[in-house]
Order: structure tokens, then C-alpha cells, then sequence
């Protein structure tokens, strides 16, 4: 699948983000290595805590239904921010050195490894 198609379903994703304490709606959507797309949103808790980023749900998702190799990961903000330090060891952990496209709403993505994402990770 195409980096732009992946983006789109991330957008998809961000639609559904419940995020009215931040107003930071993030989308993820990850590919499986079945080609099975997964999606993320960040829902947010009033005990704010509680809440859950994009690329956690999307992964804990897919690894709940029983998909444990992945092809590529695409998140989209409003600014194209990167992930969370949580994240990026969630991810490390479980996606292996694959391509994450990072795109803003303009559909601009950078793309950065899992690895680049983290290096020198705890482990
Ligand atoms: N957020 C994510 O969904 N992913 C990240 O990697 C960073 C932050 C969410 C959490 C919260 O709902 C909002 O963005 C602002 O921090």
C-alpha cells in the first residue's frame, strides 16, 4: 500500500479522536503484514491520565486481534507531530524497524523508522 493511501485512513482515524481537554486529535493507522489496516484515535480521560495515545490504541488494537507482524505505521496531526516518548517504546517493542509516515493535515508526511524514533532504547 501506498504512503498516501495509509495517510488517508489515519485521517480517517483522527475524525474519531475524542480529545476535548487538548484539542490534539491524533489519527494512526497501521498496516499489518496481511495488509490488514488498523486504526487509532487518542481518547482522552477527565482523569486525564487515563487518556490514550493514537499510536497505543492502534497497536494494542491489532495485537488484540491477533496481529503481531506489521508493514508500516501513518499518524496524522494538525502540525505533523511526532510521537510521544511512551509511544516510541510501545512501538520499538512491538512493530519492529518499520516506516512510520508522519503527516500534517496538508497530507506533507516525513518518514522516520521505528529506530530513528528511538535510539538508544531502554530494552
Ligand atoms: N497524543 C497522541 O495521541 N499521540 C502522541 O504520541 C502524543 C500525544 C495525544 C494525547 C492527548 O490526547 C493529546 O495528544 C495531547 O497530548
Amino acid at each position: 500500500m501506498k504512503s498516501e493511501e495509509l495517510i488517508e485512513y489515519a485521517r480517517t482515524a483522527r475524525k474519531r479522536a475524542k480529545a476535548p481537554y487538548s484539542n490534539y486529535k491524533v489519527g494512526a493507522a497501521l498496516l499489518t503484514k496481511d495488509g490488514t489496516v488498523v486504526l487509532g484515535c487518542n481518547i482522552e480521560s477527565k482523569a486525564y491520565p487515563s487518556t490514550m495515545c493514537a499510536e497505543r490504541v492502534a497497536i494494542f488494537s491489532a495485537m488484540a486481534q491477533g496481529y503481531n507482524e506489521f508493514q508500516s505505521m501513518a499518524l496524522i496531526t494538525e502540525d505533523g507531530g511526532t510521537p510521544c516518548g511512551a509511544c516510541r517504546q510501545v512501538m520499538l517493542e512491538n512493530l519492529g524497524n518499520i516506516p512510520v509516515y508522519i503527516a500534517d493535515l496538508n497530507g506533507d508526511y516525513k518518514i522516520l523508522t521505528v529506530e530513528e524514533l528511538l535510539p538508544h532504547p531502554f530494552q
